[in-house]
């Protein structure tokens, strides 16, 4: 694994439902496994970047991402952005959390994003600098696992909540996604429109891959549904325990019908078997110690202060969701 790690996004359109939360706690958790993990800040909102890093690192980082020695991924891409040159190597930061590592996000992405639909459109074309532009980020990741002292198992990006361009180039450069699916009506909708875009992209991707010049560096193309996990259920103690069951058989059947069942009608199939041997684990809602971790930048289960319950709960799910992740790369 150690060459090529694997690339993961969590990923649903819907906003607040977690990821950036997932991700670093998820992340935390395949440290303490020993896994070596990169993180990209792909969101323009740099949610990740902020729970990791204090306020006064951020804003030097964002000061200072257009010089040469800037160290956001916006410093890495924007000669791509410029169309004045190939992407720069950057190395990633150090994080507080063991095995972890960090590709600061930028708000200037946003830029970024707004011209990447025009790459895109000229992959049709066979323009090269559609594919160089699609393609930065994913360049940016390969540069850094082949120079990096660090090998890593896995790199995930954390995506904004939109179905815009930039997600889709970090779906379609991503091995798997896990799409975790809040406690509400909305978030159980949602499912029917990231089924079908992910459908589409997919379909995109193959006809600009067919056209794509020869030797011309391309993204993975076949992000597989690794999964689902609930998220933010509230329990209310034994009285109220039948409710997360409910809404788990709610959200696997909307799983298999709007996401598996859409994805493994592709060639190759990117999804596979049913909406519950699909669930990856579960995250309850803990409250202001959620709020209380991304204040500290340390994963739920190292709060300081908060409540015990929650933390020892949330070790044991992140481990588990961890583990299930690595099996599950593991085919
Ligand atoms: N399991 C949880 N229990 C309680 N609060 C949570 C939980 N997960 C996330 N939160 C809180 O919900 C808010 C949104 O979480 P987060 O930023 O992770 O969502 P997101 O999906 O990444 O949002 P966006 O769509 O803006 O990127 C944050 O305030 C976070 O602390
Ligand atoms: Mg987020």
């Amino acid at each position: 694994m150690t060459s090529r790690p694997l690339r993961l996004t969590i990923f649903n359109h819907k906003g607040g439902v977690g990821k950036t939360t997932l991700t670093v706690n998820i992340a935390a958790a395949l440290g303490e496994q020993g896994k070596h993990v990169l993180l990209v800040d792909t969101d323009p909102q740099c949610n990740l970047t902020s729970y990791l890093l204090s306020d006064d690192v951020v804003d030097d980082l964002l000061d200072h991402s257009g010089d040469p020695e800037g160290q956001t991924v916006w410093t890495a891409i924007r000669n791509v952005y410029e169309e004045i040159g190939e992407v720069a190597h950057l190395d990633p930061l150090p994080t507080s959390i063991d095995n972890v590592d960090l590709v600061p996000g930028d708000i200037r992405l946003s830029q970024f994003e707004e011209s990447l639909g025009d790459s895109w459109t000229s992959c049709f074309k066979r323009k090269l600098g559609g594919f160089r532009a699609i393609t930065a980020i994913s360049a940016l990741v390969e540069d850094i696992a082949r120079h990096s002292q660090e090998a890593y198992d896995f790199v995930f990006y954390d995506a904004g909540p939109n179905i815009g361009p930039l997600n889709r180039v970090l779906i379609l450069d991503s091995d798997f996604f896990i799409v975790p699916v809040a406690c509400d009506l909305f978030s159980t909708r949602a499912l029917s429109t990231l089924g079908q875009t992910l459908k589409r992209w997919v379909l995109d991707w193959a006809t600009i891959e067919a056209l794509a010049p020869d030797g011309v560096y391309l993204l993975r193309g076949k992000p597989h549904f690794m999964g689902h996990i609930p998220q933010r259920f509230k329990t209310y103690g034994q009285a109220m325990a039948s409710v997360p069951a409910g809404f788990f058989r709610r959200v696997e059947k909307r799983i298999y019908a709007d996401v598996i069942a859409v994805l493994k009608e592709l060639r190759p199939p990117l999804a596979q078997g049913t909406g519950s041997e699909r669930r990856l684990g579960q995250v309850k809602d803990f409250s202001t110690t959620a709020q209380r971790a991304q204040l500290q930048g340390v994963p739920i289960s190292r709060v300081e202060g908060g409540n015990e319950s929650h933390k020892t709960q949330a070790l044991h799910a992140f481990r588990s969701i961890a583990k299930a992740i690595v099996a599950q790369s593991r085919g």
